[in-house]
């Protein structure tokens, strides 16, 4: 997916922590109850970022969430260490090992979520709080990047038609434009001028609405790994992975399709729909085939990446749309 590689804003690798390190800090850490790590600091002051991620995450007792035993694998899942340490969050860097960055530096607690645009009436609502009033389960989903790797991993979160249904669009509502966290004292990356940030997806109502799509909140039975997406992002199986935005500041209802980010950097090569299709390759390279995350298997890409009994009506009657780029 790359564009450019100006590699300026990188973290130099003597600034970041070495993983050993990092690891030993927040063992010690989850060792301390967060109360008394609190009390031990002088006057009220502030914990520190590394204490701050140690506290206990107060949507913790919602998994595992219970399985929906609907929606079934072709496929072993694949193993936790691969899909939460080769990971795309440009905001992050261009390389697949951001997830210590993204551990480090992305905050999640307090998160705001605006939902606004054409509803009954825009409101904002923490995440916290926006979670406790969804109906959480688990689902096993396939995940294929337009480069042509795959994953099958268990989200947890809830169905995007219950956010819809939260949002009450406006009848003349339809489309959603989904944005990413704007912050490059978070992010560095989004420094870059040459990237369209925030990061923006969109959907339609129609697809939101569709069982399939899903706001993952969690991941392996645990919350969701701040690389991953923390604390929120979109699960649609059935496009490419870039669909799949993370870290989700606002859900606006419109009238007008969204640009995407992929499609505003580079609209020859990236669309709106994404929907995969084995037979359209990509421009550079071809989309028939897939390698499984963590093997060295190389499997034959299905068509709405095997979805299709759920959502190939969705597109049925549509004429003159590039679906599958
Ligand atoms: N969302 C944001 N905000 N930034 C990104 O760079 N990358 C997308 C998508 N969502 C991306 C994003 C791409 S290209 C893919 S394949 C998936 O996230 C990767 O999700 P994963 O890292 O959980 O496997």
């Amino acid at each position: 997916m790359l564009i450019k590689r100006p590699r300026g804003w990188e973290m130099p690798e003597r600034l970041a922590t070495p993983e050993a390190v990092y690891r030993d800090r927040r063992r010690f850490l989850a060792g301390l109850p967060a109360v008394a790590l609190a009390a031990s600091l002088p006057g009220g002051m502030l914990l520190p970022a590394a204490a701050r991620a140690a506290a206990p995450d107060p949507t913790a007792d919602l998994y595992p969430a219970k399985r929906n035993e609907k929606y079934v694998l072709d496929r072993p899942l694949t193993a936790e260490k691969h899909a939460t340490t080769y990971n795309n969050f440009y905001e992050f860097g261009t390389s697949k090992d951001i997830w210590k960055e993204a551990q480090e530096r992305l905050k999640i607690r307090p998160w705001t979520v605006a939902i606004d645009g054409m509803v009954e009436k825009p409101f904002s609502i923490g995440f916290d709080e926006l979670i406790r009033k969804m109906p959480v389960e688990e689902r096993l989903y396939r995940h294929r990047c337009v480069e042509a790797w795959s994953m099958a991993v268990p989200w947890s979160g809830f169905p995007m038609a219950a956010l819809v249904a939260l949002a009450k669009p406006l009848g003349s509502a339809k489309y959603i434009e989904m944005k990413t966290f704007l912050d490059p004292k978070v992010a560095p990356a989004q420094k870059q001028s040459w990237y369209p940030w925030p990061y923006t997806e969109g959907l339609t109502v129609a697809e939101a609405n569709n069982e399939l799509a899903f706001i993952a909140t969690g991941l392996y039975g645990k919350p969701i790994p701040h690389q991953n997406g923390a604390p929120l992002r979109l699960a649609v199986p059935w496009k490419y992975g870039f669909k799949s935005v993370k870290s989700i500041v606002s859900f606006t209802f419109t009238e007008k399709r969204p640009k995407s980010y992929w499609e505003v950097a580079q609209g020859a090569e990236y669309g709106f729909w994404a929907n995969v299709n084995p037979a359209v390759s990509h421009p550079r390279w071809s989309q028939a085939k897939e390698r499984v995350l963590g093997t060295s298997e190389q499997v034959p890409t299905q068509i709405w990446n095997g979805y299709g009994e759920f959502v190939a009506g969705l597109y049925a009657e549509m004429k003159g749309e590039k679906l599958f780029m």
